[in-house]
């Protein structure tokens, strides 16, 4: 009998049982303390909802837009690194799953699966994750790589020029594919499926990459590319470059700060991601939940504010869009649900938190997404928090 599956941490369950430890470890890390990972999810359970009864709950949708695009609910997969690691061919299964369900699919610049690889499995757009490297021609060619296989928004992520330290990754030697070594071995050996999966396909190497980048002998360990080839002097300046040289829709990611999300309005960003990169980057900033109000306030009327960190449920999806955001991105639980079951697994993660969004906001008394408002929440008098800019604020 196949396990009943009815909440994303079921397919965290057996996630965890049937991926190998190095790519479970890389999901499930956060940096140095791990403080703002944890928070992520946690500061979701400050916010209550406000139960409204004896309204009318028919005909619901919680269909909406993102940068223009029609999705079946503001929720889209996250640009996740190795996530072909995961499962065998993740990033085309994910692709695949996402596209079935309606919402965009975000290819990470660190993937498994090739930007062509997975528009020839696919037919509808998906979103191209990028990152900065030294080398701009090579940055030039994957932009123009995601144009002419059809990506039709472009996430620039700027809070990693160089990468937080995720100590687990360290001690188990991460790398695409993975290095092998007395554990590692012993370890894999107990994960059958996924290495019979494995061993079926090609795609083991980050297909971005490998190939494509020159004079790159080595890109199978994710922190000794970052260090050699992301860009430290990734700038505001750099940013508009990249806006013009993509020309089309641009989502700048990695923004937690009021006053970077009104440099990204002044370069024209189509919309921002408020998140602190799944907690793996700033250990001790504060969780995407918690900034998304300020920066909402700040700039929520004149640009698209999305958010990701910390989603589990589709409950945290409407406590994030009645704080204002238009949408909203899911990295590790789609992930939990690529690992467990691999395509079926991730439509199994989008179908539950699509039905949860709907339960939730027809108890809250609300039929349609785009009503849901502050007015559904019951909200800690502090949410925000007593931490403020110490010192000078610039
Ligand atoms: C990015 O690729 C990460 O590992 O967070």
């Amino acid at each position: 009998m196949p396990p009943v599956i009815t909440n994303v941490d079921d397919l965290h369950r057996i996630y965890r049982r049937r991926v190998p430890k190095m790519f479970y470890d890389y999901c499930e890390s956060g940096s140095w303390t791990e403080q703002t990972f944890r928070e992520n999810e946690t500061d979701f359970d400050l916010i209550r909802l406000r139960q409204r009864v004896a309204v009318d709950m028919e005909g619901r949708s919680v269909a909406s837009t993102m940068v223009g695009r029609e999705v079946a609910m503001p929720v889209a997969l996250a640009p996740v690194g190795l996530t072909g690691m995961q499962h065998a061919d993740g990033e085309i299964l994910a692709a695949k799953a996402a596209e079935r369900a309606g919402v965009p699919f975000t290819l990470s610049t660190m993937s498994i699966c090739s930007i062509e690889d997975v528009a020839n499995h696919t037919k509808k757009p998906f979103w191209f994750q990028l990152y900065v490297m030294r080398d701009e021609d090579f940055v030039d060619r994957l932009i123009e790589r995601a144009r002419e296989a059809g990506c039709d928004a472009l996430v620039l992520t700027l809070d990693l020029q160089i990468l937080g330290q995720r100590h687990k990754d360290l001690k188990n030697g991460l790398s695409a594919p993975p290095k092998l070594t007395p554990a590692s071995i012993a370890n894999m050996m107990t994960k059958v499926t996924w290495g019979l999966n494995m061993a079926k396909t090609k795609r083991r190497f980050f297909g971005n990459i490998v190939g494509h980048a020159k004079g790159v002998e080595n890109a199978s360990s994710l922190s000794s590319w970052t260090a050699e080839q992301f860009d430290p002097r990734l700038d505001w300046d750099k940013v508009r470059r990249i806006k013009e040289k993509w020309g089309g829709k641009l989502i700048l990611k990695g923004i937690l700060d009021a006053e970077d999300a009104r440099m990204a309005l002044q370069i024209g960003a189509d919309a921002i991601v408020v998140s602190n990169h799944g907690g793996r980057q700033l250990d001790g900033a504060l969780s995407s939940i918690r900034m998304l109000p300020e920066i909402v306030d700040e700039v929520g009327s004149q640009v698209e504010v999305h958010m990701d960190g910390g989603i589990r449920s589709g409950q945290d999806v409407l406590k994030a869009l009645a704080l204002g955001a238009r949408g909203t991105y899911i990295g590790r639980a789609f992930i939990y649900g690529l690992g467990a079951m691999g395509e079926q697994g991730v439509t199994q993660t989008l179908d539950v938190i699509q039905k949860e969004l709907d339960t939730t906001m027809a108890l809250c008394g609300e039929k349609d997404v785009h009503d849901l408002g502050p007015h559904n929440l019951l909200v800690p008098r502090d949410f925000r928090g007593e931490w403020e800019p110490h010192g000078r604020n610039t």
